[in-house]
């Protein structure tokens, strides 16, 4: 597979390591079951269960709730789980493609938020790849030797961007923050990543976005019914995409940091769609144990849901220091992301 990035650890790279210091997640508290779409558009419970493995999905609540305040209370589970505090960060990098707003970033208000102004902070859009895509930026940072304690957020509210009356799309998503902490590490150069890449095609884009103005909608689209402002998507060019996309992603993952699918404790995947998900196990003879799977409760949280599976799987200790992980990811863009870890 073509891949532009490669950079498995070398000879060259410095005397640390890269550590994963803590992890934090932060889903809102409001359910959205099958049964409560059912009674907003002509769907049921088993047709989104038997074509995505979605039961039920949380979103946030508009009046008080976005992707600051679940990005920020990510950030604060996974400083706390370090033992570190805002002021402690150099950087803050937060991926999302629903952020309130597009100036200041949800970056800079985090940081000024959890006390680590005047740490950098940008937001970053890669749309479902956000959290790897932050993951890679801010492993590199650390790697460089530039910055020492870099905090990273995947975060999406897509219940702000979907257009409910409408049931092709919106069945899908749900919201949800992940978050890490990223800190050099001088005593086991080994630790960190071995491998990330990050790839993006866009001649594909029509296949997924969220048009603001009626300029970017392609003439194919002009009659489709979605709001403005909501995401569009050819759920079947998706889905062709992401199924041979997985498979391809895994596999150079694995060829270019030289390990075999026993070594790794985890694929920690994205959530696109459970039948997504048992295609590229299926085809590469991954047992269930090593490829987590929530999105029956959690649906597909763009950005957020890769962080959000780190964390459960950290929390509950089915991954743990020393173990080897892979990260895999793929969305709008249209992109696609690897990132191989030892912890
Ligand atoms: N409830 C009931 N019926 C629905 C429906 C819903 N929510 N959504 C669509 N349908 C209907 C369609 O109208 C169509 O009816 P028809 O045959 O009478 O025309 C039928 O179900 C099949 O629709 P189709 O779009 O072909 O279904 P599908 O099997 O491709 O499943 C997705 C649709 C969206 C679940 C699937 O394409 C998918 O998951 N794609 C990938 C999306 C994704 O991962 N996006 C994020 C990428 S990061």
């Amino acid at each position: 597979m073509k891949s532009k990035i490669q950079n498995p650890q070398s000879k060259n790279d410095p005397a640390f390591g890269v550590r994963i210091a803590g992890v934090g997640s932060a889903v809102p508290d409001k359910v959205l079951t099958n049964f409560d779409l059912e009674k907003l558009m002509d769907t049921s419970d088993e047709w989104i269960v038997q074509r995505t493995g979605i039961r039920e999905r949380r979103i946030v609540d508009p009046k008080h709730e976005g992707t600051f305040t679940l990005g920020r209370d990510a950030l604060r589970r996974a400083l706390a789980d370090a033992g570190m505090e805002g002021k402690d960060l150099d950087l803050i990098i937060f991926a999302s493609v629903t952020a309130e707003m597009t100036c200041p970033s949800n970056a800079c208000r985090v940081a000024l938020e959890i006390g680590a102004t005047p740490a950098g902070a940008f937001d970053l859009v890669a749309a479902c790849c956000g959290y790897v895509y932050a993951l890679n930026v801010g492993e590199s940072m650390v790697r460089s030797g530039r910055y020492q304690r870099v905090g990273i957020i995947g975060c999406d509210a897509m219940s702000t961007i979907c257009d409910y009356t409408e049931r092709s799309v919106s069945i899908l998503f749900g919201d949800a923050a992940g978050a890490a902490i990223l800190t050099r590490n001088d005593g086991d150069p080994s630790v960190g990543c071995l491998y990330q890449s990050l790839n993006a095609d866009a001649s594909m884009w029509e296949s997924l976005y969220i048009p603001r103005r009626c300029q970017e909608i392609p003439d194919k689209d002009r009659e489709n019914p979605i709001r403005m402002g909501c995401l569009r998507m050819n759920g079947r060019e998706v889905y062709k995409f992401a199924v041979t996309k997985f498979r391809e992603v895994i596999e150079d993952a694995l060829a270019k940091s030289g390990l075999t699918p026993d070594q790794i404790s985890q694929f920690i995947c994205h959530q696109s769609n459970v039948r997504i998900i048992d295609a590229a196990k299926e085809r590469m003879g991954l047992s269930d144990d090593r490829v987590y799977v929530n999105i029956d409760r959690f649906g597909n949280s763009s950005a957020g849901s890769i962080g959000l599976c780190f964390d459960q799987l950290w929390q509950s200790g089915r991954v743990k220091r020393g173990d080897h992980v892979v990260f895999v990811a793929f969305g709008g863009g249209l992109t696609w992301a690897s990132s191989v870890w030892k912890l």
